[in-house]
Protein backbone atom coordinates (compact mmCIF):
# COMPACT_ATOMS: atom_id res chain seq x y z
CA UNK A 1 0.00 0.00 0.00
CA UNK A 2 2.48 2.46 1.34
CA UNK A 3 6.13 2.88 1.12
CA UNK A 4 8.04 3.69 3.81
CA UNK A 5 11.28 3.25 5.47
CA UNK A 6 11.02 2.29 8.68
CA UNK A 7 7.49 0.52 8.88
CA UNK A 8 5.56 -1.52 6.48
CA UNK A 9 1.95 -0.52 5.72
CA UNK A 10 -0.38 -3.38 4.86
CA UNK A 11 -4.25 -3.34 4.18
CA UNK A 12 -6.18 -6.50 6.11
CA UNK A 13 -9.91 -6.01 5.44
CA UNK A 14 -10.80 -3.17 7.41
CA UNK A 15 -7.56 -2.68 9.76
CA UNK A 16 -4.14 -1.52 8.51
CA UNK A 17 -1.05 -3.50 9.80
CA UNK A 18 2.01 -1.01 10.34
CA UNK A 19 4.85 -3.18 10.94
CA UNK A 20 8.29 -1.95 11.96
CA UNK A 21 11.64 -2.82 10.05
CA UNK A 22 14.79 -3.06 11.73
CA UNK A 23 15.35 0.74 11.42
CA UNK A 24 12.78 1.38 13.10
CA UNK A 25 14.44 0.28 16.42
CA UNK A 26 17.71 1.41 15.51
CA UNK A 27 15.95 4.82 14.90
CA UNK A 28 14.97 4.38 18.69
CA UNK A 29 18.49 3.85 19.93
CA UNK A 30 20.21 6.23 17.99
CA UNK A 31 17.70 9.14 18.63
CA UNK A 32 16.83 8.22 21.92
CA UNK A 33 12.98 7.99 20.68
CA UNK A 34 10.67 6.05 22.81
CA UNK A 35 8.60 5.23 19.76
CA UNK A 36 4.99 4.74 18.32
CA UNK A 37 3.87 2.29 21.08
CA UNK A 38 4.89 4.30 23.77
CA UNK A 39 2.93 6.96 23.18
CA UNK A 40 0.12 4.74 21.74
CA UNK A 41 -0.43 2.90 24.97
CA UNK A 42 -0.46 5.75 26.76
CA UNK A 43 -2.24 8.78 25.18
CA UNK A 44 -6.13 8.57 25.40
CA UNK A 45 -7.30 11.75 22.93
CA UNK A 46 -9.77 11.95 20.54
CA UNK A 47 -7.38 13.53 18.60
CA UNK A 48 -5.23 10.45 17.61
CA UNK A 49 -6.21 7.49 15.59
CA UNK A 50 -6.38 4.90 18.21
CA UNK A 51 -4.58 1.46 17.77
CA UNK A 52 -6.29 -1.92 17.80
CA UNK A 53 -3.95 -3.77 18.86
CA UNK A 54 -0.24 -2.72 20.00
CA UNK A 55 2.72 -5.10 20.07
CA UNK A 56 6.48 -4.80 20.09
CA UNK A 57 7.19 -5.06 16.03
CA UNK A 58 3.30 -3.89 14.46
CA UNK A 59 0.02 -2.43 15.77
CA UNK A 60 -3.19 -2.39 13.93
CA UNK A 61 -5.39 0.63 13.11
CA UNK A 62 -8.93 0.93 12.12
CA UNK A 63 -8.46 1.50 7.99
CA UNK A 64 -9.04 5.09 7.16
CA UNK A 65 -10.67 6.07 3.77
CA UNK A 66 -8.26 8.69 3.18
CA UNK A 67 -5.91 11.42 4.80
CA UNK A 68 -5.84 15.41 4.47
CA UNK A 69 -3.48 14.94 1.38
CA UNK A 70 -3.24 12.13 -0.65
CA UNK A 71 -2.41 13.15 -2.92
CA UNK A 72 -4.81 16.35 -3.05
CA UNK A 73 -6.36 18.01 -0.50
CA UNK A 74 -10.23 17.23 -0.39
CA UNK A 75 -12.15 20.14 -1.62
CA UNK A 76 -13.64 21.72 1.07
CA UNK A 77 -16.85 23.31 1.50
CA UNK A 78 -16.44 26.35 3.32
CA UNK A 79 -18.25 24.66 6.39
CA UNK A 80 -15.80 22.07 6.03
CA UNK A 81 -12.85 24.11 5.49
CA UNK A 82 -13.37 26.00 8.73
CA UNK A 83 -14.18 22.54 10.94
CA UNK A 84 -11.01 21.86 9.74
CA UNK A 85 -9.39 24.58 10.59
CA UNK A 86 -10.71 24.28 13.84
CA UNK A 87 -9.91 20.92 14.49
CA UNK A 88 -6.05 22.06 12.98
CA UNK A 89 -6.34 24.79 16.09
CA UNK A 90 -7.40 22.47 19.04
CA UNK A 91 -5.17 20.07 17.86
CA UNK A 92 -2.61 22.62 18.81
CA UNK A 93 -4.03 23.08 22.57
CA UNK A 94 -4.49 19.39 22.84
CA UNK A 95 -0.69 18.73 22.43
CA UNK A 96 0.02 21.28 25.30
CA UNK A 97 -2.86 20.03 27.54
CA UNK A 98 -1.15 16.46 26.65
CA UNK A 99 2.50 18.30 27.01
CA UNK A 100 3.65 16.64 23.87
CA UNK A 101 4.93 17.35 20.60
CA UNK A 102 4.64 15.41 17.58
CA UNK A 103 7.36 16.92 15.49
CA UNK A 104 5.86 15.01 12.34
CA UNK A 105 2.68 16.64 11.52
CA UNK A 106 1.86 16.62 7.73
CA UNK A 107 -1.10 16.03 5.60
CA UNK A 108 -0.80 12.72 4.76
CA UNK A 109 -0.28 12.03 8.62
CA UNK A 110 -3.63 13.65 8.79
CA UNK A 111 -6.28 10.95 8.63
CA UNK A 112 -10.18 11.82 7.72
CA UNK A 113 -12.67 8.60 9.02
CA UNK A 114 -16.22 8.27 9.94
CA UNK A 115 -15.26 9.79 13.47
CA UNK A 116 -13.90 13.01 12.41
CA UNK A 117 -10.08 13.79 11.89
CA UNK A 118 -7.44 11.88 13.60
CA UNK A 119 -3.57 12.30 13.52
CA UNK A 120 -1.53 9.24 13.31
CA UNK A 121 2.39 8.55 13.15
CA UNK A 122 3.81 9.03 16.52
CA UNK A 123 7.36 7.67 15.78
CA UNK A 124 8.73 11.30 16.28
CA UNK A 125 6.49 12.14 19.38
CA UNK A 126 8.80 13.47 22.19
CA UNK A 127 7.38 15.14 25.81
CA UNK A 128 7.88 18.38 25.29
CA UNK A 129 10.14 18.85 27.92
CA UNK A 130 12.52 16.88 26.04
CA UNK A 131 15.45 18.30 23.75
CA UNK A 132 15.72 16.33 20.52
CA UNK A 133 17.86 15.48 17.51
CA UNK A 134 15.23 15.57 14.60
CA UNK A 135 18.21 15.64 11.74
CA UNK A 136 17.09 12.73 9.92
CA UNK A 137 13.22 13.97 9.75
CA UNK A 138 11.95 15.52 6.18
CA UNK A 139 8.30 15.93 6.93
CA UNK A 140 7.16 17.04 3.34
CA UNK A 141 8.18 20.49 3.57
CA UNK A 142 6.43 21.21 6.55
CA UNK A 143 8.63 22.23 9.77
CA UNK A 144 9.34 19.99 12.83
CA UNK A 145 7.52 22.50 15.06
CA UNK A 146 3.89 21.83 15.48
CA UNK A 147 2.81 25.42 15.42
CA UNK A 148 4.09 26.20 12.27
CA UNK A 149 3.15 23.17 10.71
CA UNK A 150 -0.40 23.02 11.66
CA UNK A 151 -0.18 27.16 10.70
CA UNK A 152 0.98 26.03 6.97
CA UNK A 153 -2.15 23.64 6.63
CA UNK A 154 -4.36 26.09 7.82
CA UNK A 155 -3.64 28.28 5.48
CA UNK A 156 -3.71 25.77 2.70
CA UNK A 157 -7.19 24.06 3.69
CA UNK A 158 -8.08 27.31 3.97
CA UNK A 159 -6.64 29.00 0.89
CA UNK A 160 -7.22 25.80 -1.31
CA UNK A 161 -3.65 25.15 -2.34
CA UNK A 162 -4.53 21.36 -4.17
CA UNK A 163 -0.79 19.96 -3.61
CA UNK A 164 1.08 20.08 -0.63
N1 LIG B 1 -5.10 3.55 9.48
C1 LIG B 1 -4.79 3.92 8.25
N2 LIG B 1 -5.71 3.91 7.27
C2 LIG B 1 -5.41 4.26 6.02
N3 LIG B 1 -4.17 4.64 5.63
C3 LIG B 1 -3.20 4.67 6.55
C4 LIG B 1 -3.45 4.30 7.90
N4 LIG B 1 -2.30 4.42 8.58
C5 LIG B 1 -1.38 4.85 7.69
N5 LIG B 1 -1.91 4.99 6.48
C6 LIG B 1 -1.23 5.49 5.27
O1 LIG B 1 0.11 5.06 5.27
C7 LIG B 1 0.98 6.19 5.35
C8 LIG B 1 2.18 5.87 6.23
O2 LIG B 1 1.75 5.58 7.56
P1 LIG B 1 2.50 6.24 8.77
O3 LIG B 1 2.47 7.71 8.61
O4 LIG B 1 1.98 5.67 10.03
O5 LIG B 1 3.95 5.68 8.58
P2 LIG B 1 5.27 6.37 8.01
O6 LIG B 1 5.04 7.74 7.51
O7 LIG B 1 5.89 5.40 7.11
O8 LIG B 1 5.97 6.46 9.32
P3 LIG B 1 7.41 6.20 9.71
O9 LIG B 1 8.09 7.49 9.40
O10 LIG B 1 7.17 5.92 11.13
O11 LIG B 1 7.89 5.03 8.90
C9 LIG B 1 0.13 7.33 5.89
O12 LIG B 1 0.63 8.58 5.49
C10 LIG B 1 -1.22 7.01 5.30
O13 LIG B 1 -1.31 7.49 3.98
MG1 LIG C 1 3.72 9.28 8.10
Amino acid sequence: MNKSYESDIRVEGDTVVKTYRPVYFKMNEDFDRHGEQYWYSRLRSDFFLAPLQIEENFIVLPRCKRSLGTPYYPKFSMGAKKDTVSWLKSLYEELKILGVCHHDIHPANIMLTKNGIKLIDLSWMTHNTEKKKLEPLMNLGYSTNDRRALAKIQRQVFYGKNKF
